[in-house]
């Protein structure tokens, strides 16, 4: 027997002003996609936002319903409308936020197993790495694929 460490690599920022532009824009329409978010029972509100390979930025926000497992998470959401909308074209970043009663959360809230079991599917299908920046009114954090979130993940394909 061998005793392993697996370790996560990811970049943290202070603030939103140090990303690059692109990256952003993609916070800023995951943070205008919590408007969309409809938490009747929860009161969390939780905004996303992917970007294709050709620019395109698709929004998604956390849909709940009296049934409770019928709702769904922002980034599935803004992932399946992209699939739907704009089938075969590769989601190339997502950028989550998560608010409550209107203000930002302190720090970044992180993505369900399912969310990143889904997040994984569309990474290989792109086949190039998803960026993930998980954002906050406070530090915001930069992963370079689902790989470092999920690691050994499941995969059929
Ligand atoms: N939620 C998301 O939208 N994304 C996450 O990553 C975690 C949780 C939603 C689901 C539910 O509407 C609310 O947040 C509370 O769990």
């Amino acid at each position: 027997m061998e005793k392993k460490t697996l370790t996560i690599p990811y970049e943290e920022y202070t603030s939103i002003n140090e990303l690059s532009a692109e990256d952003r824009a993609l916070l800023e329409a995951a943070i205008d996609a919590t408007k969309g978010s409809y938490a009747p029972y929860s009161h969390f509100n939780v905004g996303a936002a992917v970007r294709l390979e050709d620019g395109t930025v698709v929004k998604g926000a956390n849909q709940e319903n009296a049934a409770y497992p019928s709702g769904l998470c922002a980034e599935r959401t803004a992932m399946f409308a992209a699939g739907a909308q704009y089938p075969g074209v590769a989601i190339e970043a997502l950028a989550v936020i998560c608010a409550r009663d209107g203000s930002l959360m302190l720090n970044p809230g992180s993505p369900c197993g399912a969310c990143r079991q889904v997040m994984a599917q569309y990474e290989r299908m792109a086949m190039k790495p998803m960026r993930i920046i998980l954002g906050s009114g406070g530090p915001i954090l930069v992963f370079e694929g689902v790989q470092s979130l999920m690691p050994l993940i499941f995969n059929d394909l």
